[in-house]
């Protein structure tokens, strides 16, 4: 038994992990283990051995499985010393820089306009950048061979050899949508669509691909003073002033009669200032829309009449924040857009602030 003793504990106490550990307590008190076959043999002796073995034997196993527990203790503190030793951390040291994107002007102040617009009741429409000429010209009472499909210095799709029907075209504008949301809704609607539109053209204050946002209102009784009021009160929010506005006749093949907007506004020091001052600056075509293009939507002119605009979005960014140059939009410069950009916890809201 001291052999047994001596050699059980002596072998614990070098156990260099929990593993060496667990094949040591097998080897001693495990169900075939050296003490426990000793144990078994207590049945073959003599009572009065018994008395004097027995005891010894059960001490022996309680002190071998102290032993144990004591070392597997022991072995666990050690490792955790060992990972604090090796795992520490300075919590001291600055955080490391995470990338992080900023909104684009276009996208904010696209959501800014969207939640004016929307205040006043108007849905948000969508319709496809890949138009048909029907849509884009036709329909808005554009003939073939009228001036102004040449004037918007259209992108036309490719078609394949010998397929003489009319090329789709990139949208020059987002009033194709005004024909397909009468189409998909009827009368009474209102809708304003922001989206994407494209044109060949290219300086200061033109790109390829540009952004607008249509407004649509059609009803029994809507008139020019709808119009006047909704796109006074829109100006008034989104520049958070206000904003005078004045109407210009104008011609749009679209709508009759047709009006083009000029807001109010300085040009002092090569700085545009909206709001003060005694210039006009162009930002928007309206009008009534004309009977031919609610006919196209498939609604009867003769029921129902009402009126469109299509403001600017890009253009309305860079008067409200003052970028100089529309190009820069679009070069994807980090650095402009991390000065122009927002961030993503600036949502626009009306009670938030625009
Ligand atoms: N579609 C015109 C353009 O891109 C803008 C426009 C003018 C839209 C008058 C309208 C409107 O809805 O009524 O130049």
């Amino acid at each position: 038994m001291d052999d047994l003793r001596d050699k059980y504990l002596t072998a614990i106490a070098a156990a260099a992990d929990e593993a060496a550990l667990e094949e040591l307590r097998l080897a001693a008190v495990g169900k075939k283990g050296e003490v426990s076959l000793q144990m078994r043999e207590l049945g073959r002796m003599t009572p009065e051995e018994r008395q004097v073995a027995g005891p010894k034997l059960n001490a022996l196993k309680d002190e071998i499985n102290s032993a144990l527990a004591a070392k597997k203790v022991a072995l666990e503190d050690a490792a955790l010393d060992a990972r604090l030793a090796e795992e520490w951390l300075d919590v001291t040291l600055p955080a490391r820089d995470r990338p992080r994107g900023t909104i684009h002007p276009v996208s904010q102040v696209t959501e800014e306009i969207t939640a004016i617009l929307a205040d006043m009741g108007f849905a948000v429409a969508e319709g496809p950048q890949v138009e048909t000429d029907w849509y884009n010209f036709d329909a808005l009472n554009i003939p073939d061979h009228h001036p102004a499909r040449t004037e918007m210095d259209t992108f036309y799709m490719a078609r394949a050899d010998g397929d003489n029907r009319p090329p789709h075209v990139l949208r020059t504008h987002t009033s194709p949508v005004q024909i397909r949301s009468m189409q998909a809704h009827g009368a009474p609607i209102r809708i304003i669509c922001p989206g994407r539109v494209y044109r060949a053209d290219y300086d200061q204050t033109h790109t390829p691909m540009f952004h607008q946002v249509e407004g649509l209102a059609i009803d029994k009784d809507i008139s020019m003073a709808n119009l006047k009021w909704v796109l006074e009160e829109f100006f008034s929010a989104y520049f958070g002033t206000k904003v005078k506005t004045r109407f210009r006749a104008s011609h749009f093949p679209f709508t009759e009669p047709s009006a083009e907007v000029d807001i109010q506004c300085s040009f002092e020091g090569g700085q545009v200032k909206v709001g003060e001052g005694d210039g006009w600056l162009e930002v928007l075509g309206s009008g009534m829309v004309h009977p031919k293009v609610l006919e196209a939507g498939g609604i009867d002119p003769a029921e129902w009449q009402g009126f469109a605009f299509g403001i600017g979005i890009d253009r309305m960014a860079m008067l409200k924040y003052g970028i100089p140059d529309l190009r820069a939009f679009f070069d994807s410069d980090l650095r402009w857009l991390r000065h122009y950009g927002f961030s993503a916890l600036q949502v626009p809201t009306l009670h938030g602030g625009l």
